[in-house]
């Protein structure tokens, strides 16, 4: 209990305009790469949102083309550097194609944030 009170305070003393704790020791840099599924709305959008202010690159994802552009469109107003594709984690056409435009223009994928755990052993088939 004193542990998270003592994390909690310290998360808020530490620079108002930065996302970053003061007790972290920054290891990623743009080259960093993030994506994160069904990310329109919701935790996704907030994650892809915090992930871009940390400054890696980051892949939003959502099946919904729409609603996948509107949602880079906003973060990209605030001048964060996100990418959109579209990804239906439950079509695996959709993830295959994903996968290959992923694999051709960014490569390796440092970081991926899913609720369909699946998704990954099946993106790591085709980017290996
Ligand atoms: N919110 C909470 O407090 C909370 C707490 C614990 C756990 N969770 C879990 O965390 C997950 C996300 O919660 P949330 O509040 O962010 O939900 P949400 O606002 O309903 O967002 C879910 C996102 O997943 C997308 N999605 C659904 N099926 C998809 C598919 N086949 N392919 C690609 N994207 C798909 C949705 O896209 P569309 O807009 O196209 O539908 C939407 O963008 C859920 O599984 C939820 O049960 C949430």
């Amino acid at each position: 209990m004193e542990v998270n009170k003592e994390i909690t305070e310290l998360y808020l003393s530490s620079s108002s305009s930065s996302p970053i704790p003061a007790f972290t020791t920054r290891w990623w840099s743009k080259d960093t790469v993030a994506m994160v599924t069904g990310a329109n709305k919701g935790i996704g959008f907030s994650l892809v949102n915090q992930l871009a202010q940390l400054g890696l690159t980051v892949i939003l994802t959502a099946r919904d083309v729409e609603k996948g552009n509107r949602a880079v469109e906003l973060l990209k107003s605030h001048g964060l550097h996100v990418h959109f594709y579209r990804l239906d984690v439950s079509d695996p056409a959709s993830i295959k194609t994903f996968a290959l435009w992923f694999q051709k223009k960014f490569g390796v994928l440092d970081i991926l944030v899913s609720y369909f755990p699946l998704l990954f052993l099946i993106v790591s088939r085709f980017l290996t």
